[in-house]
């Protein structure tokens, strides 16, 4: 069973409160929160507000993929409403003393890498993760399409992580639907990342346990 976290970046903000009871009956383990600043991607989405009501109005677990510069400066502020608070390796903070934060915060964390980042420039961070998320597209925007070349970063990490005997898990974002999904499995991957193909389908629920499935 895969574990499945949706990536809300396309949902009405204003309506998705009336989402939460159906996302909570699907099973879904994880929300998968983007939050983007305009200058480490080119698109900006929201921050903490967002967050803080998400988590005001259900018990699922809060995912957050942190796609700011410098988010070392953030990691307090986000910490208070996340389970799971990710930020990008290439985005400027010291990685060693930014993973260390978060856990001293109490929450699980994670380093995130980009399409043109090799996992093994992250080795030596893994003691310090609780998961590692692999990019599978270009961060910024949802709907696009996978990047096989991520298989392989999840094969390295998952012998890295077998050889260095870690917990951590390896979860994949960008382009996962029901044809991208299975290659992701098989490669090594615990926690699909899914925005378009669970909420642009008019069919959540059955994306969902489609992708639980695996
Ligand atoms: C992209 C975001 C993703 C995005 C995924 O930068 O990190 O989480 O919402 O969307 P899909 O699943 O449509 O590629
Ligand atoms: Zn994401």
């Amino acid at each position: 069973m895969a574990i499945v976290s949706p990536s809300v970046l396309t949902c009405d903000f204003l309506s998705f409160r009336d989402l939460l009871p159906q996302l909570e009956a699907s099973g879904v383990d994880m929300l998968h929160i983007d939050v983007m600043d305009g200058n480490f991607v080119p698109n900006i989405s929201f921050g903490v507000p967002i967050i803080k009501s998400i988590r005001k109005y259900t018990d699922i677990p809060i995912d957050t993929h942190l796609m700011i510069d410098t988010p070392h400066r953030y990691i307090e502020e986000f910490a208070k409403y996340s389970d799971w608070l990710g930020f990008h390796y290439e985005a400027g903070s010291d990685p060693v003393a930014t993973l260390k934060k978060i856990r001293e915060l109490g929450v699980k964390s994670t380093i995130t890498i980009k399409p043109n980042t090799n996992a093994e420039e992250i080795f030596h961070l893994l003691p310090l993760c609780d998961m590692v998320l692999v990019m599978s597209v270009e961060p910024g925007f949802g709907g696009q399409k996978f990047m096989e070349s991520s298989l392989s970063k999840v094969a390295a990490l998952k012998a890295e992580r077998d050889r260095q005997g870690l917990q951590f898990l390896i979860e994949i974002d960008g382009g996962i639907n029901a044809q991208t999904a299975p290659l992701a499995v098989n490669a090594g991957v615990d926690v699909l990342v899914a925005g378009s193909f669970v909420f642009d389908s008019g069919n959540m629920n059955e994306k969902i346990a489609e992708l639980k499935a695996l």
